[in-house]
């Protein structure tokens, strides 16, 4: 099914199932989403149950209409209608004070509630079919890669939701922004596709949560799911910061070395360096500059790992300004924080 064309009748089966109190996995333009009614306490413990998430991890709840905000928050400030204006639909979340209308149980028991209006039509279609509001983590089982395609939603979700819509691959491929707007100022929690200088030009001033890039400094970062090993493939993920030459080196001797007790080992390369390598298995996620591509294609290069039973896996370090630092969060969420110097 492509973007342009929306088969109506799964559109409305799809609302169906989820006023009814199940869940549809299904697109949206950054990764696959888990719908459940954000309204319904139940539908909510559902979706915790099928991710085998922890139920303080709060849920973002999507919508399609700008009116539909105002309903669920205490109040709409200011810098959420000018972000609005902006940036959504798309990959934008915006955490606000919740009303009585939305359960604890979809805000892992806090009075903040994380709003997001996607871009992709066949979720828009579908939110506005289910009834409005729809609470949607990542389509993953909790701790693997967030899906790009619906194969790795049926993957990790099969049997568990009772409809998962195949929209294609993504678009941009990491999750969204988040930016908190309950606080003095506003501060990205987690970081996306609109970097920090997109919003600073609607916003004078955009702090950032200090545990973005940093490994475990024993600080909790303010967005409860941030704290989780994230993201990770099976096979032992290491990244690599230097020259190119240097990285280049320490990752061939490296694997050497796992080869020579007949490991499995893999590279997460760049265009530029992707025949340089002597490993079992090399995959690029793109051009060395290209980091819209690279944030596409990280989490499908994950997934394929596993799919390889690769099990040492090195990644080259990225540029971490703009995008990249999105590309980096996770990366090194992925890795556990194993990052080396060379
Ligand atoms: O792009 C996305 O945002 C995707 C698609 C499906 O829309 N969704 C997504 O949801 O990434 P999830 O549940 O995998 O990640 C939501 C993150 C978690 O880290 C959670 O802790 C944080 O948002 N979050 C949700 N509500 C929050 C709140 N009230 N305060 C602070 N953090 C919150
Ligand atoms: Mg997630």
């Amino acid at each position: 099914m492509t973007e342009e064309y929306v088969d109506q009748e799964l559109i409305r089966e799809a609302g169906r199932i989820i006023r009814e109190g199940g869940l549809v996995a299904f697109p949206t333009e950054t990764v696959y989403g888990l719908g459940g009614d954000a309204l319904n306490p139940l539908s909510s413990r559902k979706i915790y149950a099928a991710k085998g998430r922890p139920s303080d991890n709060p849920l973002i709840v999507h919508i399609a209409n700008l009116d539909d905000l105002a309903p669920i928050v205490r109040e709409v400030p200011e810098s959420a209608r000018k972000l609005a204006d902006h940036f959504w639909p798309g990959p934008l979340t915006m955490i606000l004070h919740k009303s009585e209308r939305v359960p604890h149980e979809t805000t892992g028991g806090l009075d903040t509630v994380a709003v997001r209006m996607p871009a992709n039509r066949i979720a828009q279609q579908m939110i506005l079919a289910a009834g409005g509001y729809v609470a949607a983590p990542s389509a993953n089982r909790s701790s693997r890669p967030s899906p790009t395609i619906a194969k790795y939603v049926a993957e990790d979700l099969g049997g568990r939701v009772e409809m998962i819509i195949d929209g294609g691959d993504v678009e941009i491929g990491l999750e969204s922004t988040i930016v908190d707007l309950t606080s003095d100022s506003p501060m990205i929690l987690r970081p996306g596709y609109i970097t920090r200088q997109k919003l600073e030009e609607v916003l004078c001033e955009v702090e950032e949560d200090s545990t973005i890039l940093k490994a475990d400094s024993g600080q909790a970062p303010k967005a409860p799911g941030m704290k989780y090993r994230h993201y990770a493939p099976k096979g032992e993920l290491t990244v690599v910061k230097g020259t190119e030459a240097d990285v280049v080196r320490y990752i061939n001797e490296q694997c050497r070395l796992h080869r020579a007790k007949s490991k499995k080992t893999g590279v997460i390369s760049t265009d530029e360096t992707q025949t340089l390598y002597r490993v079992d298995v090399c995959r690029s996620v793109g051009g060395r500059e290209d980091e819209q591509t690279i944030a596409r294609e990280l989490y499908r290069v994950l997934r394929e790992f596993d799919d390889d039973e690769v099990e040492i896996i090195y990644a080259e370090a990225f540029k971490d300004s703009g995008i990249g630092q999105a590309i980096m969060n996770r990366l090194i969420k992925a890795a556990g924080y194993r990052i080396v110097s060379v």
